[in-house]
């Protein structure tokens, strides 16, 4: 039987390996774009390598773009094997410093837009009696630092939700995995907000340092397509495991906090990251 996959902000990054990673597993993958004009690379490849990759717009931040693309997938093939949320983007700015409205739009995508998915993709995949749903998280949705709250904690959040959700779909043969990557070299660090320092901030050298930082570390950055084979061994276990770490870098943040007391990583991460 043709299994069929979606995943949400494929025009680049994570998304786009994939999707293709997806199809050339045999998918017949629904690759979702806000922007269908971004595809163009991706439709080239599919063309080349004879895939099958559907290009579906879905904009994680509306409601019907949400419903019209899901309906339009069911519709056609009648059931979802895979669901990988993974659009998501990056802002960054005290918690202070970021106003209502940013703080809201980040939860929107990297948080309620995936809400909205699940529940229209969840009551397919439990008639099946099978699926997987891959939440596309961070090793920042497990460690908080200074300069980028609002991105922390709607991947805290989507921690939180899939944890949930592995207990409330997994009695119907539903799967669901967190992937934590740590730095990996996509547009997400072109495509960042950051928010407008007040004239009185005591955050802007903080803050700069962090973004500065994590784009030093973006250099070296992990090739996303080491995120997209993660998840499509993850998706071939029998039985996965609730997280996926990619990158050693993660690795070591979150070996770190595992195996120290709150202090003790506390200190550890702000030698780490913030000594020099
Ligand atoms: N790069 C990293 O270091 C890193 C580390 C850990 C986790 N992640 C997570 O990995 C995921 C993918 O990011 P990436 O690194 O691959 O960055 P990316 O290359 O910037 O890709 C982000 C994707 O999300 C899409 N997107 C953003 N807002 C959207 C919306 N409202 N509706 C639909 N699509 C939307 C973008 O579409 P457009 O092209 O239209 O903007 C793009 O396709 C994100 O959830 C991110 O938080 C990234």
């Amino acid at each position: 039987m043709e299994k069929v996959a979606i995943v949400t902000g494929s025009s680049s990054g994570i998304g786009y390996e994939t999707s293709l990673a997806l199809a050339r597993e045999g998918f017949y993958t629904f690759a979702t774009v806000r922007n269908s004009k971004k595809a163009e690379k991706i439709l080239q490849i599919a063309k080349k390598e004879n895939l099958n990759i559907e290009i579906i717009e879905l904009d994680v931040d509306d409601e019907k773009s949400i419903s019209v693309a899901i309906e339009k997938i069911i519709s056609k093939k009648q059931r979802i094997d895979v669901l990988v949320n993974n659009a998501g983007w990056g802002l960054f700015g005290s918690v202070e410093d970021v106003s209502m409205k940013d703080f809201r739009a980040q939860f929107e995508t990297n948080f309620f837009g995936i809400i909205s998915i699940i529940q229209k993709v969840a009551p397919v995949m439990r008639k099946q009696g099978s699926g997987v749903i891959v939440n596309v998280s961070s090793v920042a949705g497990r460690i908080g630092f200074p300069g980028s709250p609002a991105y922390i904690s709607s991947k805290f959040a989507l921690e939180g939700l899939s944890e949930s959700l592995r207990y409330e779909l997994g009695q119907f043969g539903v799967k669901t995995i967190i992937i934590e990557p740590g730095v990996i070299k996509t547009n997400f660090f072109s495509s960042m907000k950051i928010a407008e320092p007040k004239p009185d901030s005591p955050y802007k050298e903080i803050t700069e340092k962090v973004i500065m930082g994590i784009k030093m570390m973006a250099e070296l950055g992990t090739h996303p397509s080491e995120v997209a084979t993660t998840i499509l061994n993850a998706i071939k276990e029998e039985n996965p495991r609730p997280r996926y770490i990619v990158g050693n870098d993660a690795q070591m943040f979150l070996e770190a906090k595992k195996t120290k007391t709150d202090a003790e990583f506390e200190n550890y991460l702000k030698k780490e990251l913030f000594s020099s």
